[in-house]
């Protein structure tokens, strides 16, 4: 295998310290990876910051992110993925999404470790309704959370996601009332996730604007519904915020702690912020396996594609050798990638291409592991959950 041009930090220590791969294979950059960790500890000014770990999706890497000061918690997406945690020793699992799945909620009542150490999510009494349905009557009590849609309305326009009903303080009271007269529920906290601050780039001062105007409003109704749960139960946790939303979720003192997954990977998404400078740790290294023109490099495999809006920008990204874009009526293919460019002259047969993803725990879904480089170019297999066998949707 040749490299070609210029070669430099962290892409020379990478490709060599992996060499010996096959590809395609993820490759994690340690350095960088703890430098996000510090950066996001930093950001989130004294608040512990709960590990996303559907943005990570490598269970080493999530135990170690916890064992660094000001991480504490995981933020898990899935009920079956907290049991496994919570089996494999992590005591405070925040399931940041409802479930329906049977097993894994009679998995969860089976067993009062697991139920000390997961909290579920609801948002209505259905939630409630369908964990007793499931879980089968008088079952033990199970940890609930209260997600409180943090979205901005402005007249009829929604800005943010779609997923809790809960908005106001009032209806987050009587949920919270609702919670507290039913057998088999403990109420222990309140979650708010700001998406339209945390995970949209500051693209344009109308963005910008927006995000200023939400952080000021969420300021405001966090704080009401905190107060207004706060009377039906003891909160053990007030959630907020994300990788984007750091600064200003870090800053609010209603809330105890925030959520950061994405920022450790740093993928292409996390871009375009105006509160920190991106700095990549997950890359993916794809090999060229054909030529078809003097300036076309086609590589095996690559079309790994991000969620969400189906926008270019969901696209992976080629980033060493610098100067290779995707070809617009074929974009990043099942099996075959063709990149343009002029620093696709120089690349031959055999040549290693390492490219970015648009989102960071999706990248780990395609491998069943990722190889870590030291500083010194010590390189340490560690498994995904997908190589652990686990594929939890
Ligand atoms: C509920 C919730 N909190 C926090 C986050 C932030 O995660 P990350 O830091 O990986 O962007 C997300 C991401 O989608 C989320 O759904």
């Amino acid at each position: 295998m040749r490299h070609t041009g210029e070669v430099s930090e962290p892409y020379d220590r990478l490709l060599q310290a992996t060499s010996d791969l096959d590809t395609p294979f993820a490759v994690i950059d340690e350095p960088s990876l703890w430098a996000n960790a510090d950066d996001l500890v930093r950001r989130a000014g004294g608040v512990p910051i709960r590990v996303a770990s559907k943005s990570v999706r490598v269970r080493s890497i999530v135990e170690r992110a916890l064992q660094r000061n000001g991480f504490a918690g995981v933020m898990s997406y899935s009920l079956a993925e907290s049991v496994w945690l919570a089996d494999n020793g992590v005591d405070d699992i925040l399931l940041a999404y409802p479930t329906t799945s049977r097993s894994a909620l009679l998995d969860l009542v089976a067993d009062d470790r697991r139920r000390a150490a997961i909290t579920v999510m609801v948002d209505s009494t259905e939630s409630l309704d369908l964990i007793d349905a499931l879980a089968g009557p008088g079952h033990p009590p199970v940890r609930v959370c209260i997600d409180v849609d943090s979205s901005l309305k402005l007249g009829r326009a929604h800005l943010g996601v779609r997923r809790s009903p809960v908005h106001s303080a009032n209806h987050a009271a009587a949920l919270a009332s609702a919670i507290v007269a039913r057998d088999g529920f403990d109420l222990v906290g309140v979650m708010f996730y700001d998406a339209q601050i945390a995970g949209l780039p500051d693209s344009s001062t109308a963005v910008r604007l927006i995000k200023k105007r939400s952080a000021a409003e969420l300021l405001e109704r966090r704080g009401r519904v905190v107060a207004a749960v706060g009377e039906h139960a003891r909160l053990e946790i007030i959630n907020a915020g994300g990788t984007g939303s750091l600064e200003v979720t870090g800053a609010d003192p209603a809330i105890t702690e925030s959520t950061g997954g994405s920022g450790l990977f740093s993928p292409t998404l996390f871009d375009g912020y105006d509160a920190f400078t991106s700095r990549p740790s997950a890359y993916f290294v794809l090999s060229v396996v054909r030529k078809p023109a003097p300036d076309i490099a086609t590589l095996f495999a690559g079309g790994y594609i991000a969620s969400g809006p189906t926008n270019k920008n969901r696209q992976p990204v080629a980033v060493w050798p610098a100067g290779l874009s995707p070809i617009v009526t074929e974009g990043a293919g099942e099996v075959q990638t063709p990149l343009k460019g002029d620093a696709a002259l120089s690349l031959r047969v055999g040549d290693r291409v390492i490219m970015r993803h648009a989102k960071a725990g999706e990248m780990c879904e395609r491998f069943d592991d990722v190889a870590v480089v030291g500083a010194n170019g010590r390189t340490e297999m560690l498994a995904t959950y997908r190589g652990e066998g686990k594929n939890f949707g």
